[in-house]
């Protein structure tokens, strides 16, 4: 039996190139490799507030963006996190075991507390990571493929897994986390100093899934560029070199060959190429998008969760028998 892989979205916010990128594109070639499990964690995305109208929405979105990228429910298993219980259950256990300071100390949460202040924010953004660890140590996971961001929660997984283990006895597996090539790492178009996010300020800054043609033309017209006029690979130019990075990512070219292609040519020529590659990729998945409908991604959806079901039961059993608590 091949290793298992788990990963995850929050089905909040416009889904964006960094996304689809850094973690979407990754997962298909994997999903070969692996024993996949793909999840829609929406328990994760109410640790800041959603509309209860467009939650809903996204979540089949999310779902269906996964469908539309080639993620295969033939191969790979994917399902919504709020369907199996075990998960806030495995995750309140895990909390008993964690310390505050651990996930003080978790990047995403100081970053968010700091912006929002300990006062504006709720106690699920401080306890995210014990879900997180949850959701990945309930099915016996290997790797964890996640952008870079992301690390430091695998890490802690890994110190709680373990901690539990020398606790209680061997249960739980020491998961390792998967981090695509640096360049898949997408900057924002508005700020290449801060990373592509689906919750940033402007929506000059990303480009949706499902942003259509003349949006696509605009923002990246709209997009910062660097002093200067040629097209170079630079780390000193830094907004040229992520849409470079993204131009290469996409069109499955060298970053040299697409050098080479604009030499001479200046930033709007460029721009425009790289408008048309987005797109390119953009309209044959946004017709497979269309094409999926609510009743499709439901009925994949239940039968992930009908398949995960008994792993995660099983899973719990165990860790109620180790610590003292009743199960039958
Ligand atoms: P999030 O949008 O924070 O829920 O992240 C979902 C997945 O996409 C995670 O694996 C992230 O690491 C990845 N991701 C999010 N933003 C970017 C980005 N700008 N560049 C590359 N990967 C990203
Ligand atoms: N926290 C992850 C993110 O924001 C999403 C996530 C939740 C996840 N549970 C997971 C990713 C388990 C991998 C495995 O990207």
């Amino acid at each position: 039996m091949s290793k298992r892989l788990f990963s995850g979205i929050q089905p909040s916010g416009n889904l964006h190139l960094g996304n689809y990128l850094g973690a979407i594109q990754n997962w298909v070639k994997l999903q070969d490799e692996y024993e996949a499990i793909f999840c829609v964690v929406d328990l994760h995305a109410i640790t800041v507030p959603q509309d209860p109208v467009e939650l809903r929405k996204k979540i089949i979105e999310v779902a269906k963006i996964y469908l539309a990228a080639g993620i295969d429910p033939k191969k790979s298993t994917m399902f919504v996190q709020s369907h199996i219980s075990e998960h806030t259950q495995l995750a309140w256990i895990l909390s008993t075991l964690t310390k505050i300071t651990e996930l003080e100390r978790m990047t995403q949460f100081k970053d968010k507390s700091q912006k929002d202040g300990k006062e504006g924010i709720g106690a699920g953004l401080l306890t995210y990571p014990t879900l997180m660890a949850a959701d990945i140590l309930l099915y016996d996971t290997a790797v964890v493929p996640v952008g870079e961001d992301q690390v430091q929660h695998i890490e802690l997984t890994r110190v709680l897994a373990r901690r539990f283990n020398e606790k209680f006895g061997e249960t739980f597996v020491i998961p390792e986390s998967i981090v695509g090539k640096k360049s898949a790492r997408i900057m924002g178009l508005d700020d290449p100093t801060k990373k592509m996010s689906k919750s940033a300020a402007s929506e000059y800054n990303y480009i949706a899934l499902t942003d259509d043609a003349e949006t696509v033309r605009k923002k990246i017209k709209k997009a910062v560029t660097d002093s200067g006029s040629e097209i170079v690979y630079s780390d000193s130019k830094p907004a040229l070199k992520n849409l470079l990075n993204i131009f290469a990512l996409l069109y499955d070219k060298k970053l040299e060959a697409i050098a080479e292609e604009y030499a001479g040519k200046n930033y709007s020529d460029f721009k425009n190429g790289l408008a048309e590659v987005i797109i390119n990729f953009l309209s044959p998945f946004q017709e497979r998008l269309k094409n999926i409908s609510d009743e499709e991604v439901l009925a994949v959806l239940r039968a992930g969760a009908e398949k995960v079901k008994p792993l995660a039961r099983e899973k719990m059993h165990q860790v109620f028998d180790k610590i003292g608590l009743i199960s039958y």
